[in-house]
């Protein structure tokens, strides 16, 4: 396979590039990479251990990365930020909110969205939680920003967007969506929110340490005092415009760019194969295919059919424990078995958990 090409992929000529031992059911916890991600970074940590050339091809993976995951969300790929975590990047767009300003966040929020904003206590900043359901009715006048994951780490259940920007709207919040466990899976739209961010090692099969931030286009029309508060705290040479290496003046990067950090070139000599995989095949086919096979687990152990590719089920101590037994990866969260399914995921897998399960 072409990497660069932009031929159409099966899903299951995709899903014959993974090697997963099968059973494996986790991909909330992180994704197994493609083959083309793995022998891509294999090869450049072999020209690391020898010395063998330049770094800058290493580099050029960060632009390829965020040209594919900007085609993945349909925004422009200038308006894209390359970053190590959610967390890191969600650093200046929290330091951005007012003094005094409400934070809104579901209450089972993952941490990575909500702690950037709740450090800035000290100056009045008040995270402020609402179940995930009523979060568009929780929000009001007073709330400056939402943070909210398009899909939930814990439960899986999937955020109404449409819902919380359509609310945004009379209330002139600012929206920041975590697709952390949604991209590569659910179709998203990052024109729909002023932010949207996603760390790319679970459902985009990369190596942990590439993550991204879209910020639109209008935010400086949409919300002027924010936007003219924005600043890239971590600026260095990678901010900068081309050749940025020495001194003064401040010269940045006339788009998104001047929030990318340093990149860790081999996480995204790794990621850049992987998008291209998951841009090959379609977010639309992946999430039939994914959803097709987390309700086939649902089914089984009793739940109704629901649209998320993750799912949290309360089962006796004992069948989690046959599901160990039997060579099932998954995750216990606050008690709850948690599966989930992704485009290398069979049947076979699922029926396997299952008749574990079932003892
Ligand atoms: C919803 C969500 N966001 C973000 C992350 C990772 O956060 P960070 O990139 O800050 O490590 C995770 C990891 O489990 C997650 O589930």
């Amino acid at each position: 396979m072409t990497l660069s090409s932009p031929t159409p992929l099966s899903l299951i000529d995709a899903a014959a590039l993974w090697d997963v031992t099968p059973g494996f059911l986790d991909s909330c916890s992180y994704g197994p990479p493609p083959r083309p991600a793995w022998e891509a970074m294999q090869k450049s940590l072999d020209e690391w251990r020898a010395g063998a050339g330049s770094w800058r091809p290493w580099a050029e993976s960060v632009d390829e990365s965020r040209d594919l995951f900007a085609q993945l969300m349909g925004i422009p790929a200038e308006q894209v930020v390359t970053g190590a975590a959610v967390s890191q990047l969600l650093a200046p767009v929290a330091a951005a909110v007012p003094d005094g300003a409400t934070v809104l966040v579901p209450e089972i929020e993952f941490t990575s969205g909500v702690f950037p904003f709740a450090v800035h206590e000290d100056r009045g900043v008040r995270v402020r939680t609402a179940p995930l359901a009523a979060l568009a009715d929780a929000m009001d006048a007073e709330t400056f920003l939402v943070s909210v994951s398009a899909v939930q780490s814990a439960t899986g259940e999937v955020a109404d967007i449409a819902a919380i920007s359509e609310r945004a709207r009379h209330t002139d919040s600012v929206i920041h969506v975590d697709a952390t466990q949604a991209a590569g899976w659910l179709p998203l739209d990052a024109m729909d929110v002023d932010f949207l961010s996603a760390h790319a090692y679970k459902w985009l099969c990369a190596p942990r340490g590439s993550s991204f931030l879209t910020m639109h286009p209008q935010l400086s029309a949409r919300h002027p005092e924010f936007a003219a508060r924005l600043r890239p705290l971590a600026a260095g040479w990678y901010a900068g415009a081309a050749g940025a290496y020495y001194g003064m003046p401040l010269r940045l990067a006339a788009d998104a760019r001047a929030y990318d950090i340093s990149p860790a070139w081999h996480s995204w000599v790794g990621t850049a194969p992987a998008l291209e995989v998951i841009r090959a095949v379609g977010v639309a086919a992946i999430h039939e295919h994914d959803l097709a096979l987390a309700n086939r687990f649902r089914a089984g152990v009793g739940l109704p059919a629901s649209n998320s590719a993750i799912v949290s089920v309360a089962l006796p101590i004992d069948a989690a424990d046959r599901m160990r037994a039997a060579g099932i990866r998954f995750t216990v969260m606050d008690g709850r078995v948690r599966v989930a399914c992704h485009l290398y995921t069979t049947q076979a897998d699922v029926d396997a958990a299952l008749a574990a399960i079932r003892g």
